[in-house]
């Protein structure tokens, strides 16, 4: 296998733009850089200053603030909760698109669904994770993927997405997306499974509620502990920990993998690998798609996944 490329550090992909407003001196940017770090695991370094102080003048502005200093100290705060999830979202990328990165959809629909339909077939339960779900194009594409795979409508089946920024969640719940969202989404599918919006100023699409019912969002920090029991059957971690510094990914591999039944599946990000120690608890079954091993990675019996609502 390639060695794996250094990750781009957050708030990698947008050009510096012409900024009026406070400076971000080296004190702020590291204080900001530490919140991010301890919060959201996100690596951002002195050479990301100027699109930290891009990203985060929309903060001030919105809020009023004269300067960092001030902004530091509100995030750190326990007035400033609400606020650090907002810093956390302008310092990360929402980008996404129905069926992004196809072959996993490949891989789910031939080698992954099968097993899975037999399974919900013999009234056992069906469990999926897309972990950093932004705006909800992941998890409605896997739950349109297991439709189309002949998943029973009976089934017990639930698809959770998971994301730390409130406001990608709230948008994915709703499931509403303008044209512009709608990228990488086959006419067949759009045409079976939303209905078009004509209500809203620009032309937007609905997500049929059969779909919609299939999944359960929730706000949830990677980093911090996960309130769900038991195991799922695939986890979509996708374009999520590119922006964590390697012993964050780690971590996550590890956790990812307790959190697998055995031979449970794990799909990354284009630019995403699992380091050599993630590896004796995945096996690779193709372009940035595993396998758990066997062997329990907790040495306990699984238990199943509890999912309220
Ligand atoms: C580029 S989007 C990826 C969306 C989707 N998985 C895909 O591949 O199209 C990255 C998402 O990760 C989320 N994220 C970043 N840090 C996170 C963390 N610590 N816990 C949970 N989600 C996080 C961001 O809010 C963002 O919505």
């Amino acid at each position: 296998m390639t060695a794996p490329s250094p990750p781009p550090t957050a708030a990698s992909t947008m050009m510096p733009a012409r900024v009026h407003g406070p400076e971000l001196d080296q004190a702020a940017f590291a204080c900001i850089a530490a919140i991010a770090h301890r919060e959201a695991g996100l690596h951002i370094s002195p050479g990301k200053s100027a699109m930290v102080r891009t990203r985060l003048a929309r903060r001030l502005r919105a809020l009023k603030l004269p300067d960092f200093e001030t902004y530091c100290a509100l995030v750190q705060s326990p007035a400033g909760g609400e606020e650090l999830g907002a810093m956390i979202s302008a310092l990360t990328t929402n980008v996404s698109h129905f069926f992004r990165e196809d072959h996993h959809f490949s891989i789910l629909r031939e080698k992954v669904l099968p097993g899975l339909v037999d399974k919900a077939k013999s009234r056992q339960r069906v469990r999926i994770w897309s972990a950093g779900c932004s705006n909800g194009q992941e998890p409605y594409s896997i739950a349109m993927t297991l439709r189309e795979a002949g998943m029973p409508s009976d089934a017990d089946l639930r698809i959770l997405a998971s994301d730390i920024d409130p406001m990608v969640v709230a948008h994915a719940q709703v499931g509403r997306y303008p044209e512009t969202m709608m990228s990488g989404l086959p006419d067949p599918l759009r045409a079976k499974y939303f209905t078009a919006d004509g209500d809203t100023p620009e032309p937007s699409w609905q997500v049929r509620p059969e779909i919609r019912r299939m999944i359960a969002f929730r706000i949830l920090n990677l980093l911090r502990d996960w309130p769900m029991q038991g195991q799922f059957d695939a986890i979509f971690c996708r374009n999520v920990v590119i922006y964590f510094d390697a012993d964050t990914q780690s971590r996550l591999w590890q956790r990812f993998a307790d959190a697998l039944e055995p031979g449970g599946w794990l799909f990354i990000g284009h630019s995403e690998r699992i380091s050599d120690a993630g590896l004796s608890v995945f096996e690779s079954r193709g372009m940035t798609s595993y396998q758990r091993t066997g062997k329990s990675a907790r040495g306990t019996a699984p238990t199943p996944t509890t999912l309220r609502d």
